[in-house]
């Protein structure tokens, strides 16, 4: 088995990777592991903009971007690490900016920014022009950015080599296995640290704005070498997008003055969110399309409702609301290219000519790997750390997002995180001896990976899939009560059962077996819905994504406080609910103690 060292390993080459291997390299010998091209990473698909309080446009200011970034996480948000996201943001654009990323421009050449939901001036007053895009590719920039930059800078990079497991020794990590997919033979990476970077796990759900890669690998390694997760009932429905295929309809589309209608052409949001409307934040715009379409009112009575582009609904709502501007034609074109594209090409629907059908989306998870502010990975409520494991980007939980993250966040933490991650990681390489590696580290996942190759029960893994991502649609997603979650454990046990005891898999060579790495990856998405249906039923109040039906208030006397999951050896599941939210900001000023969200 070949065995590569390198002083830092960063798995997953999406916009958190390549920010920290960026970073990292500067200083130590780095490499980045991808199971992709590092340039197709998820980040890519992120449209709308990446949340900055510059100020080009309209009057802002860090502290008000962590005020809506601390509200809209509906208060589980810890504030140390929202202000470390709105201050640093402002550094980080001009740095993606001098790197050479192509942001749209004002007229005199400054970095564009348009609204999104949630993000206001002085404190919660009116929708405020804060995320910077280039057009509607903002993360498709923001990689390619990167990426040519870790080029330039010497990472050595290990595509379509699909990490498997972490090596841990006692309290500290010495590397990771991978599979060249390619041979199929396995490789042994030795490292002074090891940084996932390794995204989402949104196919969990049926429908999903996440690519099919999105299957939490990270989280489900590292989960099973000990590290909890943390705060993973929280997981975000995006309000947009398309009918029936997920595929991401960006909350700019709103931000350029899209309008969400029901099937009796009206305005909704007015009625969920009188102040700022279509731009409340997420789970407020998800939860009205689901109670418009549970009230009978979705289109033609199905269960979608209609987002409206056309330059005629966007400027008669201009003109009711007093503003002067109004948009042609060729604004959209200009400023919204790939969701013209995505439903030209898979609706037949011309968004500048007629409305958009859409419905809630699988998007994004609020929870993950926890790490402090550097992305060092801890282990417990008292923030002791794994010496040498980071996480950053969507797989770890800072937690900068508590309940509920606001559009354009996710860019700004992968670059603000990764950032400091990067840095910190170079550093500890720097002083940190070299930990030996145990004899075969590779021998349990060998067995496991032999295992699926050879599986040879009755149940085929799109039969199990299949079966999870309607159970956690169904029960675990906007809306939840104790039995439907409950039904949702119970069916994932008998899944968890079917995957380890009948699996069959067709495809039993060695090279580029697909068949094999989704039965593998399979398996993370079973770990980290169970995690998910187990913490959503603890959790009995309704906070930001986590809709309780039967506990409809938030309890922040009993549940402002984070959840932390813990694998057992048996593989069953214990909570532990004793990590305190970190409010040092309402320690000092008033506006930041929790309230009542209004919007
Ligand atoms: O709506 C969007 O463009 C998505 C952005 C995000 O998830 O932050």
């Amino acid at each position: 088995m070949q065995t590569h060292e390198f002083e830092a390993i960063i798995v997953g080459g999406g916009g958190a990777g390549l920010m920290a291997a960026l970073y990292a390299s500067r200083q130590v010998k780095t490499a980045v592991i991808s199971k992709l091209y590092p340039t197709r990473s998820h980040t890519g698909t992120a449209q709308g903009g990446i949340g900055a309080a510059l100020g080009n446009l309209d009057e802002d200011h860090p502290e008000w971007h962590a005020f809506d970034t601390v509200k809209g996480g509906d208060y589980l948000t810890d504030q140390n690490a929202a202000l470390v996201l709105a201050e640093e943001a402002v550094s980080a654009v001009i740095e993606l900016e001098h790197l050479g990323l192509p942001f749209d421009r004002t007229p005199d050449g400054r970095i564009s920014q348009r609204r999104f939901g949630g993000h206001t001036s002085n404190f919660g007053g009116q929708p405020v022009r804060r995320a910077c895009h280039a057009a509607d590719r903002t993360g498709h920039m923001i990689l390619q950015t990167l990426y040519q930059q870790c080029i330039k800078n010497n990472v050595k990079f290990f595509d379509e080599y699909h990490v498997v497991d972490v090596i841990r020794v006692g309290d500290q990590v010495a590397g990771v296995i991978a599979v060249n997919l390619d041979s199929g033979e396995l490789h042994i990476f030795h490292s002074k640290a090891v940084l996932f970077a390794t995204g989402g796990w949104g196919r969990v759900w049926e429908i999903t704005s996440n690519a099919h890669s999105l299957t939490g690998d990270g989280n489900s390694i590292v989960y099973r070498r000990g590290v909890p997760m943390q705060d993973m009932e929280f997981f975000q429905f995006h309000p947009t997008g398309i009918y029936r295929l997920g595929i991401l309809i960006t909350e700019g589309v709103r931000g350029e003055g899209g309008i969400l209608l029901n099937d009796r052409g009206e305005r909704f949001m007015e009625r969920y969110a009188p102040k700022i409307k279509d731009l409340a934040s997420r789970d407020v715009v998800s939860r009205a399309i689901h109670l418009e379409i549970q009230a009978g009112r979705g289109i033609k009575g199905k269960n979608y409702v209609y987002l409206d582009v056309t330059p005629e609904t966007v400027n008669r709502y201009l003109a009711e609301a007093g503003e002067t501007r109004r948009v042609t034609r060729e604004d959209i074109e200009s400023k919204l290219p790939d969701i013209l594209d995505f439903c030209r090409t898979y609706l037949g629907v011309d968004p500048v000519k007629e409305p958009m059908p859409i419905q809630p989306t699988a998007h994004y998870g609020m929870g993950g790997i926890p790490t402090d502010l550097d992305g060092l990975v801890v282990l417990d409520e008292k923030n002791t750390p794994l010496s040498g494991l980071y996480a950053a980007g969507e797989c770890a939980c800072v937690s900068v997002h508590g309940a509920n993250r606001l559009g354009t966040n996710s860019l700004t933490d992968l670059i603000v995180f990764g950032r400091r991650a990067g840095k910190h990681m170079a550093e500890y390489c720097k002083s940190a001896a070299v930990t030996p590696l145990p004899n075969n580290p590779a021998e349990e996942i060998e067995a496991e990976l032999e295992r699926i190759r050879t599986a040879n029960g009755k149940t085929k893994p799109y039969q199990i899939r299949n079966e999870m991502q309607q159970i956690m649609m169904k029960h675990v997603s906007v809306f939840r009560t104790a039995d439907g979650i409950q039904e949702a454990i119970n069916v994932l046990h008998h899944l968890q059962d079917q995957y380890h005891h009948d699996l069959m898999i067709d495809d039993r060579g060695k090279r580029f077996n697909s068949d094999m790495f989704e039965a593998w990856e399979l398996g993370s998405l079973l770990d980290l819905a169970e995690v998910t249906a187990v913490s959503a039923l603890a959790r009995q109040e309704s906070r930001g994504a986590h809709s309780r039906e039967d506990f409809s208030k938030r309890d922040d006397e009993k549940w402002l406080v984070h959840t932390l999951a813990y694998r057992e050896a048996d593989g069953s599941i214990r909570l532990a609910h004793n990590k305190p939210v970190d409010l040092s900001l309402a320690a000092k000023d008033e506006k930041f103690k929790p309230k009542e969200r209004v919007y």
